[in-house]
């Protein structure tokens, strides 16, 4: 036992007890060494020897030469958000700067709302509050902690029970994602009584990674073991005592064991000590009391008014008495149950007047009230009676936490400033405040209940007009973000009503372009539109509300006249320049961007928001803006940037949390596999696409589709026609369903194969708005033209594909595609150049990283060839052969030069290579150069055609069985394999075709009447 003076200060020399812990804390150290991080979870009440225990994980740490860092939070916590964790990230960056880390330069704006001086309230920090969370700072601090220790770091986090909701989320995130991290978090907290940090406790029980330590009480044996330890010898009744008193806590057995008197409380041991200060000593530690646990030694003479010996002499006595530990940062009272014993044991007017002397004193010493010091001036004013005063500073407070994002406490302090507020003036503006808190927060309900007992208690009086306006505003705008439309349709009623009696135009403009939102979530167009037209060209408008407005005026066009969108977005993106407004600049470049992509598959303007996105530090735009290029580069037949772009959205995605971004990313991936004729990872890739949004009702016919597109490009054309109509019929019945090219193509497919039902599925794709993509207007313009070769009607079928010359800039080998699909027929019925496009290697063929796509290419074509069914006779009606005058001398292909092929094909089946060299002399060496699609090639060239259509043509596999309709929740059903068919279930192959109820040649059962592209966000 060491004692200093009367009182001695106890500390058990040895840790008693808790082997049980201390192994586990061994084996999560060792674990974390080895790369597999976690967090250790240490609970149980005051005293009890939590903070023990992390000590000694802190002892066995340096043993490992492993660091340690430590954040605490505090009682005032609720109104200072993320406490520990900014502690834990000073202590880190003390004395070294910020890694200077390009792939820590994105995260690092979400640790600024961590760490004080940062660029909280800067339009950036307000974005990234809406849109990405704690999940983005808990990414954010864990990449940093990473970075700053690689080999391993010990955190703790000491009385969670004092941390704000914000900082326990965040809190969660950490522990949650320190596992494959070489980081160990240790968390301390009190579990009584119930906090946000003790539910998460409860809630993490069973979670991989997490270790739970409750501490249970000393054993009898154990306090005597305790108090063995600590005491030098002794009296054998003061033991009996201690270990009587203590009740196992081992905090009691050390304050009593330094108790001279006899406390049975705490509190009763502090009084007991406090008696002993002299009046002077004693009012500095009340006021060193009233200012919180952790005080400003420094501030002490003014704010308890006493001499600064009087300060330092008060302090040694505190420290002696242990009532208060002094590390190197400064002073604190050993325990919280310390300073509210203090604060106890001294009458009401005496803290008041101990709280206003150290208000004053705070005043002094920070006029500007910076960082922690407004919520320790808010807890004085409080104190010192002065509730106007308190509210004005917790207004402010939680004014600032909504503009870092700690919704929570900033919920919290708002509420208790609006209380402190009563009767005051300034009440409602804590009210909008807090109405707009509870509105990001999401909390609708509240949001209504607290703006409607605001509007209430305003009454009619016309002093409050303002306020009536501002919080009916408020509530619309909550419920556009949560898509409640009557809530909004009232409040913007009401809103409109008020404002006929105002001036100030900006408030009508408000109200006016939530109408317009409202409007367009209707599908009223055109109402939208006109509302959001009159708010932009409203004098009065604010830049915000006027960016607002052309923003509406883009979506509403963007379905029919993609350059009027393109306008508007353009004047939101030089409105927002203009008045410097990042996040609009943001919104408008995003919303440019997915024209550009419908338009032209150019890149370049989603590519720089994703950059400024990057920049601000709005990750899950950047996620979203990841979807967008990856579709972009798919339509590109990029499949590789495609990949990575999706791969990127993803991996934000699961830091972020972002589920449906996460489950279209990988539905981008299973696009790009299909194109790539990869069928394993097609089939894996749709499974996974199916499990990670069950939910998305456009998933099961995209990925029956990409099954589909797989075969098709694999070479499997007969058994790729299944899942392909089954997918694009199921897209089909989707309204809005994604304008994937997939569904341009079928057409073109079941053209090209002859089946008679290509005119009614082309009719309805553009109905249903896939041709809003370019890309897919000219795939549909090449199945018109093979209906019109079929219909004989060559000269049409010439001139459509003549007019496509520029219809597929930026995305050729869309093109390539089309052409192998239509090259028979075109060669079949006298239109087109055939020869060129099946012989002459396509441009991205030969170029280096897109031979894959030339290699499905020709899967392709072997696939879409027309059936080979022996016999003479065209594939058009009537078996007509193309009519001599579409026949153009020494064009490629010439019929009369292929003639000869057509018409022996016995003969060119047994020596194709004469035959072929025969009909293309002077193509011969090119033709066979490039072996991989000689075959498909010489098969179309030397087999006799007809007509595949649904009557004459037998489906070559098995009719979908009941059983087998019944797995349609998998694209991959065994269905979709090819298989062998015998005559009997080939006489009823028709009902193979039937795919109904929503089959693309059926009216589908459900769909927009005039349907349109999707809007962006699909994508
Ligand atoms: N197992 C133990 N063996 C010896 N001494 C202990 C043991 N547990 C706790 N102590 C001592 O008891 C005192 C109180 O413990 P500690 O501060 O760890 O409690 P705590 O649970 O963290 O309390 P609080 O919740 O208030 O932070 C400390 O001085 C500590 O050294
Ligand atoms: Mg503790």
């Amino acid at each position: 036992m060491r004692q200093t003076g009367i009182v001695g200060v106890v500390r058990c020399p040895v840790l008693v007890g808790r082997r049980a812990e201390i192994q586990a804390l061994e084996s999560a150290l060792a674990g974390m060494l080895a790369g597999q991080g976690g967090c250790a979870v240490i609970t149980g009440e005051a005293g009890i020897g939590k903070s023990r225990l992390m000590r000694e994980l802190a002892r066995m740490a340096a043993g490992r030469q492993v660091p340690v860092v430590m954040g605490r939070a505090v009682p005032s916590s609720a109104s200072a958000p993320y406490r520990p964790v900014t502690e834990v990230l000073l202590r880190l960056l003390r004395g070294r700067p910020l890694p200077d880390d390009p792939s820590l330069a994105p995260w690092l704006r979400h640790l600024a709302v961590l760490l004080p001086g940062a660029a909280a309230g800067s339009p950036a920090a307000r974005l990234s509050q809406a849109v990405d969370s704690q999940v983005v700072r808990g990414e954010a601090v864990l990449r940093l902690l990473r970075r700053m220790a690689p080999d391993g770091l010990v955190v703790a986090l000491e009385d969670l029970h004092w941390a704000d909701p914000d900082t326990v989320s965040l809190v969660e995130y950490l522990a949650d994602n320190a596992v494959g991290q070489p980081v160990l978090f240790a968390c301390s907290l009190r579990t009584e009584p119930p906090s946000p940090a003790s539910d998460l406790a409860r809630r993490q029980r069973g979670r991989t990674g997490i270790v739970h330590l409750p501490l249970g009480r000393l054993s009898e044996r154990e306090v005597a073991e305790m108090i063995a330890a600590c005491s030098l010898g002794g009296d054998a009744d003061e033991h009996s005592r201690v270990r009587r008193v203590s009740e196992g806590v081992p905090l009691f057995v050390e304050e009593l064991l330094a108790s001279s008197g006899i406390p049975e409380t705490i509190s009763d041991t502090v009084r007991e000590r406090l008696a002993e200060f002299p009046d002077d000593e004693r009012a500095v530690l009340e006021t060193a009391a009233v200012m919180g646990r952790h005080f400003d030694w420094e501030i002490l003479p003014a704010a308890s008014g006493q001499a600064p010996e009087v300060v330092s002499r008060a302090l040694a006595w505190a420290v002696d008495r242990v009532l208060v530990t002094a590390d190197g940062a400064g002073f604190q009272f050993r325990h919280a149950l310390t300073r509210e014993a203090v604060l106890m044991s001294a009458l009401p007017p005496r803290l008041r007047r101990a709280a206003a002397t150290a208000l004053a004193a705070v005043d002094a010493a920070h006029p500007d009230l910076e960082g922690r010091w407004r919520d320790v001036a808010a807890d004085l004013a409080a104190r010192s009676g002065d509730r106007a005063r308190a509210g004005r500073l917790l207004r402010d407070s939680g004014r600032y936490s909504l503009e870092i994002g700690a919704l929570a406490p900033a919920v919290e302090t708002l509420r208790r400033a609006a209380d402190l507020l009563e009767g005051s003036p300034e009440r409602a503006g804590a009210e909008l405040i807090l109405i707009e808190a509870l509105a990001l927060a999401g909390r609708v309900d509240e949001t209504a209940a607290a703006g409607t007992r605001l509007i209430a208690r305003l009454g009619d009086d016309p002093a409050s007009i303002q306020a009536r306006i501002e919080a009916h505003l408020r509530l619309a705008q909550a419920a556009v973000s949560a898509s409640r439309w009557p809530m909004a349709c009232h409040h913007i009623d009401m809103a409109v009503r008020l404002t006929a009696a105002q001036t100030d135009p900006n408030l009508s403009a408000r109200a006016a372009v939530l109408s317009a939102e409202v409007a367009l979530a209707g599908d009223d167009l055109d109402g939208a539109r006109h509302t959001a037209e009159r708010v932009a060209a409203m004098d009065g408008a604010g830049p915000d509300v006027r960016c607002h407005a052309l923003e509406i005026i883009g979506r509403s066009r963007r379905l029919h006249d993609l350059p009027a969108a393109a306008a508007a977005f353009e004047a939101a993106l030089a409105t927002a320049e203009l008045a410097g407004l990042p996040v609009w600049r943001l919104r408008a470049l995003h919303e440019l961007g997915t024209v550009d992509m419908f338009e032209r598959l150019d890149v370049d303007r989603l590519l720089e928001a994703r950059r400024l996105g990057e920049q601000m530090g709005a990750l899950s735009t950047v996620a979203v803006l990841d979807l967008q290029l990856s579709a972009s580069f798919i339509g590109r037949w990029d499949l590789e940037r495609c990949d990575a772009h999706a791969g990127s959205a993803l991996e934000l995605a699961g830091q972020l949390r972002l589920d449906q971004v996460a489950a279209k990313a990988v539905s981008m991936m299973t696009g790009s596999a299909s194109m790539r004729a990869d069928v394993q990872a097609t089939e894996q890739l749709a499974a996974r696409t199916l499990a990670a949004d069950p939910a998305d009702p456009v998933f099961p016919g995209y990925c029956r589709a990409c099954v589909g597109m797989v075969l098709l490009m694999a070479g499997e054309g007969a058994a790729a026609l299944l899942p392909f109509a089954e997918g694009t019929a199921a897209m089909s019945r989707i309204p809005n369903a994604e304008p994937i090219s997939i569904r341009a193509l079928w057409p073109l497919i079941q053209a090209a194969r002859g089946d008679r039902r290509a005119a009614a599925t082309l009719e309805e794709v553009r109905r249903l708005g896939v041709d809003a993509f370019y890309v897919n207007r000219g795939l549909m313009a090449f199945g018109q033209a093979v209906l019109e070769g079929r219909a004989g009607r060559p000269g049409r079928a010439d001139a459509i594909v003549a007019g496509l010359a520029t219809a597929f800039a930026n995305c050729e080998t869309w093109a390539d595609l089309a052409r192998f699909i239509a090259a028979p027929r075109a060669l079949a019925d006298g239109w087109g150049e055939p020869v060129r496009w099946l012989t002459a290697a396509p441009g991205p063929v030969h170029q280096p990283g897109t031979r894959p796509a030339g290699r499905a290419l020709r899967g392709a074509a072997q696939g879409c060839l027309p059936q080979p069914v022996g016999g003479r006779g065209g594939d058009r009606p009537g078996g007509r052969r193309a009519p001599p005058g579409h026949q153009r001398p020494g064009q490629q292909g010439d019929r009369s030069r292929l003639a000869p092929v057509a018409e022996d094909s016995r003969e060119a089946r047994r020596e194709p290579a004469a035959q072929d060299r025969g009909a293309f002399p002077h193509r011969a060496g090119r033709l066979f150069r490039p072996p991989h699609y000689v075959g498909a090639v010489r098969r179309y060239l030397l087999s006799p055609m007809r007509p595949v259509g649904r009557a004459a043509h037998p489906h070559p596999r098995a009719p979908e069985t009941s059983r087998d309709r019944g797995k349609g929740d998998s694209c991959w059903s065994p269905r979709t394999r090819p298989r062998r068919t015998t005559s009997a279930t080939s006489s009823t192959a028709r009902s193979a075709w039937s795919i109904s109820p929503g089959s693309p040649w059926a009216a589908p059962t459900s769909g927009p009447a005039g349907g349109g592209p999707p809007t962006s966000n699909r994508w």
